[in-house]
């Protein structure tokens, strides 16, 4: 059992420390000469370049991988694009032309409602792309072109390794959507490319030392629930943190934009409360750290992920785990390692099977 577990104590301790890897092979190939190709998505420079609207279709874990999507491709590629849990797509009546890309978020490729929904876009016109894990699933064999995510086989319930890999194939195809619209350069895709690439190292760094995370999962394990909050591109790695702790520790977590506190969370924080904050460098830092300062000043402690080198924010956090600076694009590769074993640290220290969570299947492939 132990060999297996490659020496951790769980699978998912084993998955979280594989993550440098799949970052690097996701990429491996990738971009030759200052472009990018993605051959398995099958579709030509032209067919490509007339996409005017994307919607990202998911469960779970793989929704939010296209929250994060959503932010880069409109960034980037200026596309309007949509997420949506394909539960909810499935049953309403989206607006889709021939020139409208499906992109299907899927770990497993085999969940019920993503398959669906999927099958019911082609019928309407649509694109598809599939994004899986899992080489020949369901997904991958009924979409226009699939990425792989080269995570390798995922045994935890909760997805660690797999949203990562995930997060950096949507990056890809948020870069190559840019470059065939003409909206990033040659020498700005390499630039972003190999700053991408860093992130593996990077994660490399974080999982060196967990200390503080440790420190800070010690402080919140006897809560009863738990905000998290941040901004942007933080907002969407917020969303993936609390559901990592619920799913795996059963302490409740809410993950909230941090603007939206006033209109209502902030109601629920009294003292000893956990208030997480994704507060790294990023055009709204500012504005997340007057939120810490509300939340403080009732009582909550707060524990902060912030890019090294901040002494700031120790002024305004309890606990502050520091992760290497990146540019604000890629912060959701790095930012969602610490929040992985924070869920993990809080899940062991209160006695549950981080592996194997009550009621949870790693696959849902029926209604
Ligand atoms: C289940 C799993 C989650 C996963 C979700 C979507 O709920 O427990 O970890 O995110 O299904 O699965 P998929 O395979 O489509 O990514």
């Amino acid at each position: 059992d132990l060999a297996e577990k490659g020496g951790y104590p769980d699978f998912m301790m084993k998955e979280i420390h594989e993550q440098p890897r799949v970052v690097r092979d996701t990429l491996a190939g990738r971009l030759t000469g200052g472009t990018l190709t993605i051959d398995e998505l099958d579709l030509s420079h032209e067919e490509l370049n007339l996409i005017d609207r994307v919607y990202v279709i998911a469960c779970g874990t793989s929704y939010h991988a296209g929250l994060v999507a959503k932010q880069l491709i409109e960034g980037w590629a200026r596309i309007p694009t949509e997420v949506e849990v394909a539960s909810e797509f499935r049953y309403r009546n989206p607006i889709i032309t021939p020139t409208t890309l499906v992109v299907a978020v899927s770990q497993s490729g085999e969940t019920a409602d993503t398959l669906a929904a999927i099958r019911d876009a082609r019928v309407r016109g649509a694109k598809v792309f599939g994004i899986t894990n899992v080489v020949g699933s369901p997904v991958a064999r009924e979409s226009d072109g699939v990425i792989y995510t080269k995570a390798n086989k995922e045994i935890a319930v909760a997805s660690t390794k797999s949203f990562l890999g995930q997060v950096v194939s949507l990056t890809l195809l948020s870069m190559l959507l840019a470059q065939t619209k003409g909206k990033l350069t040659t020498s700005q895709i390499k630039l972003l490319f190999k700053e991408l690439a860093d992130t593996a190292e990077q994660i490399e760094t974080i999982l060196s030392d967990t200390t503080a995370i440790d420190e800070a999962a010690l402080a919140c394990k006897d809560a009863c629930s738990s905000l998290f909050i941040g901004r942007g591109l933080g907002s969407a790695i917020c969303a993936e943190g609390a559901l990592k702790l619920k799913e795996i520790s059963y302490l409740h977590a809410e993950s909230y934009p941090a603007g939206e506190m006033k209109h209502g969370p902030i109601a629920l924080i009294d003292e000893g409360f956990p208030v997480v904050a994704v507060a790294t460098q990023s055009p709204t830092y500012e504005k997340t750290i007057s939120n810490l300062q509300e939340s403080r000043a009732r009582g909550a402690m707060v524990v902060a992920i912030a890019t090294e080198g901040d002494t700031e924010i120790k002024k305004h956090a309890e606990h502050v785990i520091y992760i290497p600076k990146v540019r604000d694009c890629f912060s959701p590769i790095t930012a969602s390692v610490p929040l992985q074993l924070f869920a993990r640290a809080i899940a062991v220290a209160r006695g549950c099977d981080v592996d194997q969570p009550r009621n949870l299947a790693k696959s849902v492939t029926v209604e």
